[in-house]
């Protein structure tokens, strides 16, 4: 079955350029092709984007170049940014929930598009260009918000190249750390991608958590980000092909112990008195026994919207990190996890004293 374009009502006077990100975008949608089969549909993807930049960031020697360190964590460079998309799970699994939340938006709401406010855009606007090639300006507004200005210019030109202004509503070269309600217009989605594996680094949550309390009644996208931990024997895990499927996962050996740190709009509004730099993760007590076959480990599952999910191994953002602590973990030991917010922000575990 082929993804139906519903609310496609135009078309005709869309450009070449734009008509193939349309024709690439469906096939990133098609439901019945599973994420690990669309390489070659997101290299295409990145290839038309590439083509329509008018203005590309400058050629750096260290691709780390242009990075911004923010008051709450790596504002990753423009280049770096731009190579995101070829997390091509990743990226399609983000285009095809946001594409679900718009189109939820719209059978709900009539007789005015959906507002987009994309924070974190980079130079390609991956995540919301393809959706702009594919729902008219009256069904999708998009508002791009990026802190490095050669992104916002990189964007804007592609968009202004595909001929799809009208689909954005304004570009804002700025910390989304000061986005506020007061100066802009209410979003119905909030699509933000500023993370890494166990939200460490980037500044998702803090910004997460500043734009859901500036805009609490907005469907944020991903809906949860959740940091599992699990006692694993690397073993097993390591010779199991990782490649991405969307088949049942493989057998591993691993304790589960649960969610450490989850961010969701439930979470951020336990959070709203917190005035320090520390948000409360969960406590857990180790198992009685603990072979030594097992190592602790973090996963990171991100549930973009709805069904569409990252787990384990499908993208860089959801392989499993290994747990450091101070001390060594012993058998029923509590640990007791700690979100650090600032301009390093990582999640952290302390064994409690018994
Ligand atoms: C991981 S990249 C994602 C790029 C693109 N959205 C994608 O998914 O392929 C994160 C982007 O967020 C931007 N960014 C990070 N922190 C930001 C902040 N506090 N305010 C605005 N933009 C930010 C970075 O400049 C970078 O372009």
């Amino acid at each position: 079955m082929t993804a139906t374009p519903t609310f496609m009502t135009w078309g005709q006077d869309m450009t070449h350029k734009a008509q193939q990100l349309k024709s690439i975008t469906f096939e990133l949608l098609n439901a019945d092709t599973p994420r690990h089969r669309l390489r070659p549909e997101v290299l295409k993807l990145v290839d038309i984007l590439t083509d329509a930049q008018v203005t590309p960031p400058p050629a750096l020697d260290d691709i780390a170049d242009g990075e911004t360190r923010t008051v709450n964590g790596l504002a990753i460079s423009p280049k770096m940014a731009a190579m995101c998309a070829d997390d091509y799970v990743r990226t399609i699994a983000f285009v095809r929930g946001a594409h679900a939340a718009i189109k939820n938006f719209r059978k709900r709401v009539t007789g005015r598009p959906a507002r987009i406010l994309y924070i974190g855009c980079g130079p390609y606007a991956t995540l919301a260009l393809p959706l702009m090639s594919v729902f008219s300006s009256s069904d999708a507004l998009f508002t791009l918000v990026d802190i490095h200005p050669v992104s916002i210019a990189s964007a804007r030109s592609i968009i202004e190249t595909l001929d799809l202004t009208d689909s954005v509503s304004s570009y804002e070269t700025m910390d989304a750390a000061d986005y506020r309600a007061e100066t802009h217009m209410q979003p119905d989605i909030i699509l933000i991608e500023i993370l890494l594996a166990c939200l460490k680094a980037e500044p998702q949550v803090a910004v997460a958590r500043h734009i859901m309390t500036e805009f609490p009644d907005a469907q944020m996208v991903p809906e949860d980000i959740s940091v599992e931990l699990s006692w694993i024997d690397t073993r097993k895990e390591l010779h199991i092909n990782h490649e991405p499927t969307d088949g049942p996962t493989p057998k591993r050996d691993r304790i589960d112990l649960g969610t450490a740190f989850a961010l969701n709009v439930d979470t951020i509004k336990t959070w709203r008195d917190i005035t320090g730099d520390t948000l409360p993760g969960a406590t857990m007590q180790l198992p009685a026994t603990i072979d030594s076959r097992y190592e602790p480990h973090l996963f990171t599952r991100i549930q973009v919207y709805q069904d569409h999910v990252l787990q384990n191994y499908d993208s860089g953002l959801s392989y499993p990190q290994a747990l450091r602590s101070p001390a060594e973990f012993k058998s029923k030991d509590t640990i007791r996890f700690s979100y650090n917010l600032g301009s390093h922000p990582e999640l952290i575990a302390t064994i409690l004293p018994t």
